[in-house]
């Protein structure tokens, strides 16, 4: 359904040239008919209807006006309809390309893997290697990807050396110097079994993957993903060769030390033609599906030792589950996901008028992982029915004005780290509800977070501008991320 609203930009000018034009016409009709009555009191009358009309335009708020005055909000079916059709055009994915984006990046995946699994076990048993399997997280994985399915993310398990085991300990506030949003990372010391022959036979491993941290020697992040990113790279000839028939692939490092691989499917089908990056990201795995994965640099302030050896916790696993478990409580036709996908279509279209550097922080207080905490603690404290689809508009309101208030209250509590009140269904490890509570927030300063806050509503009040003005829908798509590349993708495979 679409709505036409009138344009009052169009809509005055087009009365005043009318009137011009009727000016004109009944002049013309007179001095032809060589009467001369009082054609200057009715030619005035008219003039000062034209310079009435004229006026009346002028004053008129105009739709793209810094907004002196306030409008009168649209209707919620209106807005509605508005951000449904926003949805649709720009944001909503085809099930049927994502299903086969999705069938081609495990494949691809799985490839590589079991390859560099393989590759892995030469070097002796006391290296690091990979655990053989891979685990798909992340929006395209949760159903609320938002534009094209050309971006997953992808955990790859690693083993340590038979034996050797981890002691992970959460930073805590112990640790001097380091910044706020450190206190939730993780370091992993290392536990050796004893004995001379196996200590000796340690020291390559410890020599290559650890520092040493308050005298113990820890397993470093920089380290094993530098040693992740040159395996596989070697691991992609091999995997390149077998699979040229079937698509085109290369590695890269993106920003943050993304190892990232880029697959080029060769198809028939045009739907399969999309060229997809998925970022491989080495994780350490801690059972019951948690994983450590290497914090981004720029992550928060320490000393470089320590930043060196820091791991941040990644929950996806259990995200997964909680929000297939609302999904089952929901009523079928319930728009959370729907709403947390327009929110972040807005974000990236306000995103796109900001100056830098506010435009970078937009993006990274506003990140997708924290518009889906807000939205969890929101989903949990409605009734059920009131997420049904009529309800779009208003639940998208509440999302807001919810992410306002604990922008502007600078607190949003990391929803799984330390929650002792998570349903029963969505069994949480002991680790996680006995951690200490993480502020997602805590990253950012006072005035950034204001700023955001401020810009958050605005956005919102201003969003059928905002659709419009982008609503062309070439330039609804990214601006591809600049990588430095290792491996060309369009590199063909020796021998061929
Ligand atoms: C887990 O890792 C993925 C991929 O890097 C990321 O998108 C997600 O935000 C992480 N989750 C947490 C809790 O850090
Ligand atoms: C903890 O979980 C409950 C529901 O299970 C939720 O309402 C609450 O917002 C959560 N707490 C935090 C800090 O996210």
């Amino acid at each position: 359904m679409t709505v036409y609203t009138l344009n009052l930009r169009v809509f005055w000018p087009l009365v005043t040239c009318l009137c011009t034009a009727l000016v004109f016409f009944y002049q013309a009709v007179r001095s032809r008919a060589g009467e001369d009555g009082a054609p200057l009191l009715k030619g005035s009358a008219l003039l000062l209807l034209l310079g009435f009309l004229l006026l009346r335009y002028c004053a008129a708020p105009s739709p793209s006006g810094g907004g002196q005055r306030p409008r009168a909000p649209p209707r919620p079916a209106a807005r509605r309809s508005l951000l449904e059709s926003f949805y649709e055009r720009q944001l909503r994915l085809s099930p049927h390309v994502l299903g086969h984006s999705k069938a081609h990046v495990s494949r691809i995946v799985g490839e590589l893997v079991r390859a560099a699994k393989a590759q892995g076990l030469q070097p002796g048993p006391l290296a690091l290697s990979l655990r053989g399997d891979f685990v798909q997280i992340g929006s395209a994985y949760e159903r609320h990807k938002v534009r094209s399915p050309d971006c997953f993310d992808i955990l790859v398990p690693l083993r340590l050396p038979p034996r050797l085991e981890l002691e992970p300990g959460c930073l805590g506030a112990a640790e001097p110097g380091v910044a706020p949003e450190l206190r939730s990372a993780f370091v992993c010391a290392l536990k050796a079994p004893q004995g001379a022959a196996w200590a000796r036979g340690y020291r390559p491993f410890s020599e290559g993957f650890c520092v040493e941290l308050r005298g113990r020697r820890c397993l470093s992040s920089a380290l094993v993903l530098r040693w992740f990113q040159g395996h596989l790279q070697r691991c992609l000839g091999a995997v390149r060769y077998r699979l040229q028939e079937r698509c085109r692939i290369g590695l890269a490092v993106c920003p943050g030390r993304q190892l990232t691989l880029h697959i080029l499917p060769r198809s028939d089908y045009v739907c399969c033609h999309l060229s997809m990056a998925v970022r491989l990201i080495p994780a350490l795995p801690l059972g019951d599906s948690l994983y450590l994965v290497a914090l981004q640099p720029g992550a928060g302030k320490a000393q470089p030792g320590t930043l060196q050896a820091l791991w941040g916790l990644n929950v996806s696993k259990h995200e997964q589950r909680l929000l297939s478990w609302l999904q089952d409580q929901a009523p079928a036709d319930s728009c959370h996901l729907k709403c947390l996908q327009i929110l972040k279509g807005l974000r990236d279209l306000r995103g796109r008028g900001l100056e830098q550097p506010f435009g970078a922080q937009w993006s990274r207080v506003l990140s997708s992982y924290i518009l889906k905490t807000a939205l969890f603690s929101l989903l949990l404290r409605r009734p059920w029915h009131a997420w049904a689809e009529p309800f779009l508009a208003e639940r998208l309101e509440d999302l807001v004005l919810h992410l306002r208030d604990c922008l502007q209250k600078r607190v949003l509590m990391h929803f799984f780290l330390g929650n002792g009140s998570i349903p029963e269904a969505v069994a949480l490890p002991k680790l996680l509800r006995e951690a200490a509570p993480v502020n997602l927030l805590a990253a950012f300063d006072a005035p950034t977070l204001d700023l955001a806050a401020f810009q958050l509503l605005h956005t919102w009040n201003q969003a059928p501008r905002l659709i419009r003005m982008y609503s062309n829908p070439r330039d609804a798509r990214k601006s591809p991320v600049p990588c430095k590349h290792i491996t060309d993708a369009s590199q063909e495979p020796p021998g061929n």
